[in-house]
Formats: C-alpha cells, structure tokens, sequence
C-alpha cells in the first residue's frame, strides 16, 4: 500500500511582497500570491490527485490558498481542519520587520542564524507589542501557551505530534490528504519525514504556491525515489524545474545583501 500526500506552501503574501518577517501575523495574499495558489490548483487538477481531507493552519494565506487550490481543482467540497500547530513558525521580535533592513542591523551571518538555524530562535516579541498574538480569539484554545517566538525545534515539536496524532491515522484510514501550510511548519515536517539533519536544514528553503507530493509506504516512510531533484527531498514539486529552482533560491536570497 502506498499512501500518497500533497503538501503547499502558501501563495505569496502582501508581507513576502514587502519582504517583511510575518510568522503569526495573519496577512492576506497578495495579487501574485492568489494567481500562485491558482496555478498549483491547476498543476493538482493536471495531475489528477484527489483528495478526501484538507488540512490548514490558522492563518488565513494558508486557508485561503488551499480554498483557491481546492476550487480550481473541483474538490472545495472537501472536509478541511485547521491547526495552529501548522502556522508558521512564531518570529517573535522579528515579526513586521523588513529583512534586508535586519541584515544591515544585525548581519547576514546573525539573521541567517535566525532564520534557518534548527535551535536559535529569534528574539522573543515583547509583551506589550501590538503584534502580541496572545489575545487573539484564534488562539484562546491552544493547548500549551501561544509562543513568543520559535526556532525550527520548537515547530517540530508541534508539526510531528500533530503528523503522528492526526495526519498518520486519516492516511492510515485511507484518507488522501491535502495539507496548505508554511515555508517553516513545511520544513519541520519534512525534516521529520526525510529526517534530514540539524545541518542539512538550514539550506533548505521551500518555495510559495508549489505543490510537493509525497508517496509513504506502509511504514509511513517516503518511498525513496532514484533521482531527488530537490535534495535531501524525497518528494517531487509539481511544475517547471527551472521556475521552481529560481523560487527556491528567490526564498533563500531575500535576506542577503543583493
Ligand atoms: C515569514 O514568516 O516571514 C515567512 O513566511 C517565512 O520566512 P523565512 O523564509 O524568512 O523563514
């Protein structure tokens, strides 16, 4: 038996627009970001997956990305369940703040530390920010205390128990699943799946609106394929390779000096 999963990163948003830090901030998509999401519609549509369960986290370019992806591939019908455990990583401090203007604060070497490093979390927001995401409704019912920021650790010890707990038995039960998340929640998962080391990490960056599909054996492991386009990936992005390397790249660049 194989079990088959698609993942997405949102489409852009208006803060990767501006290029700012965004983490919990709950910003729209933007022109470019609604005709991404539509285009990996079309790419699942192509594909011909189909889907029985989607899965978001709270924020409202992920929700609205798979909305738009599960539109144009005729499958809005789906069930869909929501999740703070695959929001985006929590950037503390560095929410809102633009990230070329944070390496000329603080350095490319410190904020690349920070954004791609597996156990250095950013700054923590203080209490008293206007972001503070602690008193929004969304999250009165998080089980634990919302964060005042993450590093990559601190999402993988909420994606993987919410992969074990809830993902692991729907595509047990059969269910094929599509799940809409975040370039950060999206990394710890498949960190877990292709248990890609602390090291190998860091230079992994994952690209707006393309669909990555993952076929699981019985044991839930990725089913390794002969040519990993997108190493240390097992799984395979929908699209032109060419366009894809430059979105990955596009991601990784936008904290550097050029
Ligand atoms: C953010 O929250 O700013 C981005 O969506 C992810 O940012 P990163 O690629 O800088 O980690």
């Amino acid at each position: 038996m194989v079990y088959t999963i698609v993942f997405m990163r949102h489409g852009e948003s208006e803060w990767n627009l501006s290029n700012r830090f965004t983490g919990w901030v709950d910003c729209k998509l933007s022109e470019k970001g609604v005709q991404e999401a539509i285009e990996g519609g079309k790419l699942i549509k192509e594909h011909g997956y189909e889907f029985d369960l989607c899965y978001t986290s709270l924020l409202k370019r992920a929700i609205t990305t798979a909305n738009y992806v599960l539109e144009v591939c005729d499958q809005l019908w789906i069930p869909q369940f929501r999740s703070w455990k695959l929001n985006e990583r929590m950037y503390g401090a560095l929410e809102g703040l633009n990230k070329r203007e944070c390496v000329e604060k603080h350095g490319e070497k410190q904020v690349m530390e920070w954004r791609r490093s597996y156990g250095t979390p950013p700054p923590a927001m203080a209490e008293d920010s206007e972001l503070n995401h602690a008193f929004e409704r969304k999250y009165a019912n998080i089980d634990g205390i919302v964060p005042m920021t993450e590093c990559l650790k601190d999402c993988v010890e909420r994606v993987v128990p919410f992969w074990n707990t809830e993902i692991v038995p729907a595509l047990k039960a059969n269910k094929r699943i599509f799940i809409a998340a975040h370039g950060n929640s999206l990394r710890a998962l498949v960190k877990h799946l292709d248990n890609i080391s602390e090291k190998d990490i860091v230079n992994l960056n994952i690209p707006t609106g393309i669909p990555l599909v993952y076929n699981l054996g019985e044991d839930l492991l990725p089913i390794p394929v002969e040519d990993k386009k997108y190493s240390p990936l097992t799984g395979t992005y929908l699209g032109n390779e060419n366009e894809i390397k430059a979105k990955i790249e596009g991601v990784a660049n936008q904290a550097s000096k050029k």
